[in-house]
């Protein structure tokens, strides 16, 4: 199967060319075997690889439920953080799809203020809840869940659908007890790429997106990423490059997109790449900006800063609505010159000559190209970047697959709290 995404690395050979990164043809072998064997760190977490291969009668399952949702709601109220949310946001926002409910977002943050706002809103809706976290004790989605809770009639309680753990944590009890609708989250499925379970799947759907096309995305860029050779794999090489520019002095990688409907996909981009490399002290730190915007502010720091970056632009080749400038008689404006053209070309500019101008700074950068902004081509997004992740991880030496260091505020908030220690 092909991949509808493209890669280019044009601008990466005048700071580590082509033989550096082939190079590492040997230890990225190493790394898929790991992989594909199952014999890496972190290998009871590798349930997300098959996700596209085996969750149609899941994927069924959630549809039927997203449907129930559009029939009796018109908002479908997401409380979860971390992995138990951005996916979904994700994809929604970079979709904006018009066919189901209003999907919005509650719980990842301990914010009174949005949470009474939101609470105020719901009042003149008729809304559901899925309250989502795999452990079922992260205490921001725990808190504004109870909340959330207090404020629905008792009866109302039939529009919870609880996404957790087969058998543990305190979420599963309570949609034990209280009945809810209960969807899974896989054992050997982490947080940050559980976005293809129900976790990401459910509001996906209940947002009107096609998540049937977003699985055969992922399973159509899983199948054409299979094989371990560089000069065939885009999302091994992106990888490679990373790995090989970190080692030569890089510390930050930046995604730049072109679309502001881009910018939660760097949000989940973020959390996978953060959680799954900054550990050991090492590992690129992972940072977004949207351009042309930010242009106007990182900008500056990006073309003169200090020199630790780099930078992979995620661009759309074809917006879904075409607008041209259009001629103007007086020309005061002077930008005739631009009329007849589409943004779509304007934006295209923009980019070509940001890509010049950062390398020409000194910013290594590369691009990872979508025709267009659809399910589809999210989900080939969705795979490349988790399995590049898992390569990359391995390359570097971690474990891509635990995040230890997430405890560390948990611990003294919760002693400070004064949470009764377990028995
Ligand atoms: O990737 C991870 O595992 C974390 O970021 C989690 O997604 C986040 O902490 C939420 O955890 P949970 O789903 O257990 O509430």
């Amino acid at each position: 199967m092909s991949l509808n995404l493209k890669f280019d690395y044009t601008h990466i050979s005048s700071f580590v060319n082509d033989d550096i990164i082939n190079q590492l043809q040997p230890e990225v072998d190493t790394a898929h075997e790991m992989l594909s064997n199952k014999t890496g760190k972190g290998s009871d977490f590798l349930g997300w690889l098959d996700l596209p291969f085996n969750s149609d009668a899941i994927v069924s399952e959630v549809i039927e439920v997203a449907d129930r949702i559009k029939d009796k709601a018109d908002t479908l109220v997401c409380v979860g953080i971390g992995g138990s949310y951005l996916g979904a946001k994700a994809v929604i926002e970079a979709l904006q799809p018009k066919k189901g409910v209003e999907i919005v977002y509650a719980g990842h943050n301990i914010d009174s203020t949005s949470l009474s706002r939101l609470l105020k809103t719901l009042k003149d809706r008729k809304y559901c809840v899925n309250v989502i976290s795999k452990s079922g004790t992260t205490l921001e989605p725990a808190v504004t869940f109870r909340i959330i809770k207090d404020n629905m009639k008792k009866k109302a309680r039939k529009r919870i659908v609880a996404t957790t753990d087969k058998a543990e944590g305190a979420l599963k009890r309570m949609a034990d007890a209280e009945g809810y609708k209960t969807f899974i989250i896989p054992d050997d499925v982490g947080g940050r790429f559980s976005v293809l379970t129900p976790v990401g799947l459910l509001p996906i759907a209940a947002a009107g997106v096609d998540i049937q096309a977003l699985m055969q995305g992922a399973k159509d860029c899983a199948e054409a990423i299979s094989q371990p050779d560089l000069s065939t794999n885009p999302s091994y090489r992106y990888a490679a490059i990373r790995s090989a520019l970190y080692r030569a002095g890089t510390r930050i990688e930046i995604l730049a997109n072109f679309n502001p409907a881009l910018h939660y996909i760097s949000e989940w981009w973020k959390q996978l790449y953060g959680e799954s490399e900054g550990k050991e002290n090492k590992g690129l730190f992972p940072a977004s900006v949207d351009f042309t915007t930010d242009l106007h502010s990182l900008g500056q720091y990006i073309q003169e800063g200090q020199r630790l970056i780099m930078e992979t632009f995620l661009l759309v080749e074809k917006s879904k609505k075409q607008i041209q400038v259009p001629p103007d008689k007086n020309n005061y404006d002077g930008l005739n010159y631009l009329a007849g053209k589409s943004m779509d070309e304007i934006n295209d500019n923009a980019y070509q000559g940001t890509a010049l101008a950062h390398k020409d700074g000194g910013v290594p950068n590369m691009a990872i190209i979508m025709p267009e902004l659809n399910a589809y081509n999210l989900g080939q997004l969705i795979y490349f970047f988790e399995k590049a992740v898992a390569i990359s991880g391995y390359l570097l030496g971690v474990n891509p697959f635990d995040q230890p260091g997430v405890e560390a505020y948990k611990n003294n908030m919760f002693s400070l709290l004064g949470k009764p220690k377990a028995k």
